[in-house]
């Protein structure tokens, strides 16, 4: 196919195949939603994680991409990253580590930002809903 040179076989996997497509109850205390945009192109990502309130654990993710290729593949890649993970370790996560495992090209760039954006944006709004007294912290 034309684009079997830009694009590296893990995105087509992830693209086809995408892992943790759907949505978590919103309202739950328990859920942090994120909803970026990327200005570059209008691409919206929605990323939406359970976290166990006791220990910061992701128990639960779950996405929407209304974007390119990438953006979805970037997304799907993440949401397998960040399950198990504590909400901090998920937050270390950064663009150039999706970029890398999915070979992106630097046009590309963007797409795996939008990624990293939706992990940070749900943390802050799944730390935002909780009393500041019952969030767990990384030296709890
Ligand atoms: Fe939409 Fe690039 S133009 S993701
Ligand atoms: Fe914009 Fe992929 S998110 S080109």
């Amino acid at each position: 196919p034309a684009n079997a040179r830009l694009y590296h076989e893990k995105v087509i996997d992830h693209y086809e195949k995408p892992r943790n497509v759907g949505s978590l109850n919103k309202k739950d205390i328990n859920v942090g939603t994120g909803l970026v945009g990327a200005p570059a192109c209008g691409d919206v990502m929605k990323l939406q994680i359970l976290v166990d309130d006791e220990t910061g654990e992701i128990k639960d993710v779950k996405f929407k991409t209304f974007g390119c290729g990438s953006a979805i593949a970037s997304s799907s890649l993440v949401t397998e990253k960040i399950k198990g993970l504590t909400v901090w370790d998920a937050m270390k996560i950064t663009n150039v580590d999706i970029a890398k495992e999915l070979s992106l090209p630097p046009v590309k760039l963007h797409c795996s930002m939008l990624a990293e954006d939706a992990i940070k944006s749900a943390v802050n709004d799944w730390q935002s809903k909780r009393k500041p007294k019952t969030a767990p912290s990384p030296s709890a």
